[in-house]
């Protein structure tokens, strides 16, 4: 089931993407074409999966989130084009292909990574994208700018980089990995749930509690496949963290403590959801996907 569904939401999400990059000039086509080469490049598409399953849990139709769910994988695509850059991960290999600045070069690739930021704020709020009323959409765009800043996911990409070496517990790697990585799948939910048009508060408070577990979920998963996927399978670079003594949940815990930890966090999140019924269906499979993925 979550392979057709994955199948068509990111057929979706895909071809609204593809509306995005067009050049207003000639002068600038190489910057919208970096700009394409980091976004139309693979990605398992994740974020608007949450986006789009969100809004369907609280009865909306997930064509209703072609906004979110556009705007949270333009922030995601904008983070990895910097997490790669020679002053932050300096990584070469991004979904099975050179990275941003190495098929094109490092000022590109930073301009491309801020033009995505703003690139998502007017998906945000583009009317071909989405219908929300102006009060929700200033809701969605406060909460996108929070997650995705230096109170979200730039503040832990700042811990991330301030920690290498470091040995951090197990409070301050949670602190980080739900800021680098939670936030931005935490308000891809939201998102997701705001444009449904009808999400009452309670449910809200459901979802978030969902969101913050498979958040972190996603992260711990992501250092266990650091260990022990390869890098065909992963498309960049297995051992990248060890090579980098980067702190992570193996690294902290051990390899099968951040297994166990992962399968915990995907209880707690489906946990969250037993007031929703099989409309949540999506968001369940998803939980139990984030933790069995092998990429
Ligand atoms: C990788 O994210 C970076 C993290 C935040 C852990 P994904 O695993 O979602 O990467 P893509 O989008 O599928 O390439
Ligand atoms: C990336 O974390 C988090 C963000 C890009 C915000 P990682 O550095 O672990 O991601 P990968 O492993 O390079 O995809
Ligand atoms: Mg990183
Ligand atoms: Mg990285
Ligand atoms: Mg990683």
């Amino acid at each position: 089931m979550i392979a057709a569904y994955s199948a068509a939401s990111q057929a979706r999400v895909n071809a609204a993407l593809e509306t995005l990059f067009n050049p207003p000039s000639p002068e600038l086509a190489r910057l919208y074409e970096a700009m394409r080469y980091s976004v139309m490049n693979g990605g398992k598409r994740v974020r608007p999966l949450l986006a789009y399953a969100a809004c369907e849990a609280l009865g909306g139709k997930a064509e209703q989130a072609n906004g979110a769910a556009c705007a949270v994988e333009l922030i995601h695509a904008y983070s990895l084009v910097h997490d790669d850059l020679p002053a932050m991960d300096d990584d070469d290999l991004r979904r099975g292909q050179p990275t941003t600045h190495k098929k094109f070069d490092e000022a590109c690739a930073i301009l491309a990574g801020d033009g995505l930021q703003s690139l998502a704020f007017s998906a945000l709020l583009d009317p071909r994208l989405s219908a929300s009323d102006a009060e929700t959409r200033l809701q969605m765009v406060s909460a996108l700018a929070l997650a995705a800043g230096p109170a979200g996911m730039v503040g832990g990409q700042a811990i991330d980089l301030g920690s290498v070496g470091l040995k951090l517990d197990q409070k301050a790697l949670e602190y980080m990995h739900r800021h680098k990585t939670g936030a931005l799948i935490e308000v891809s939910v939201k998102l997701g749930a705001l444009a449904s048009g009808h999400a009452e508060k309670d449910e809200l408070k459901s979802l978030q509690s969902y969101a913050q577990a498979i958040g972190l979920a996603f992260q711990v998963q992501d250092d266990i496949l650091d260990v022990e996927s390869d890098t065909a399978t992963l498309g960049k670079r297995q051992g990248a963290d060890i090579a980098r003594d980067k702190p992570t949940y193996p690294a902290l815990l051990g390899l099968d403590a951040a297994k166990a930890y992962a399968l915990e966090l995907r209880d707690q999140a489906l946990h969250a959801l037993r007031p929703f019924d099989a409309a949540a269906e999506p968001l369940r499979d998803l939980a139990r996907y984030i933790v069995d993925r092998r990429n």
